[in-house]
């Protein structure tokens, strides 16, 4: 057993867990942060994808002790990184009606927020790119292009919107 402290979703967390264990289960298991989803376990699906110091990562491949120190986002904490009710990306998969059975969906949009991140206004090939490792076996895809993009033309104004209800001291009534 290894202490490990990591920050989850901006609060500092201490963990008493084999150093072997994958960062998926602490979260998960630990934690109780259970919006992040097994599929594979094996690094090939995409379900299990979470933020590590905003890089997406597989955390059912990665050691727990690989996040000692870090900052790791999950997707219950995803929305307060935007500083909205919901994250710019949920709003645009609700508005698009994305999710057949839903169990790829976290993995979905973290994979997508991380691209928004880096690149604002994503192409169909930088989205292609970087959700190829997300698989759905709904088939989804389709829909999630759309509401990526939808959230690209959506997300300046909901940050300028953010922007001044923080500026004039209005919190969202949340
Ligand atoms: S469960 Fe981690 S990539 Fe499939
Ligand atoms: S919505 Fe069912 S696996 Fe993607």
């Amino acid at each position: 057993m290894a202490e490990i402290t990591f920050r989850v979703n901006g609060s500092e967390k201490k963990v008493s867990v084999s150093s072997e264990t994958p960062l998926l289960w602490v979260l998960r298991d630990t934690l109780e942060l259970t919006g992040t989803k097994f599929g594979c376990g094996a690094g090939l699906c995409g379900a299990c994808t979470v933020h590590i110091d905003g890089n997406a990562v597989r955390s059912c491949a990665t050691l727990v002790s690989q996040v000692a120190g870090k900052s790791v986002t999950t997707i219950e904490g995803l929305a307060a990184s935007d500083g909205l009710p919901l994250h710019i990306l949920q709003a645009a998969w609700i508005a698009e009606e994305v999710p057949q059975c839903g169990y790829c969906q976290t993995g979905q949009i973290m994979s997508a927020a991380a691209l928004l991140a880096r690149s604002p206004h994503p192409t169909d090939d930088q989205i292609t790119k970087a959700m190829n490792g997300n698989l759905c076996r709904c088939g989804t895809y389709e829909r999630i292009r759309k509401a990526i993009h939808r959230a690209a033309d959506a997300g300046r104004s909901a940050r300028e919107i953010a922007e001044l209800r923080r500026e004039s001291g209005d919190g969202g009534g949340r």
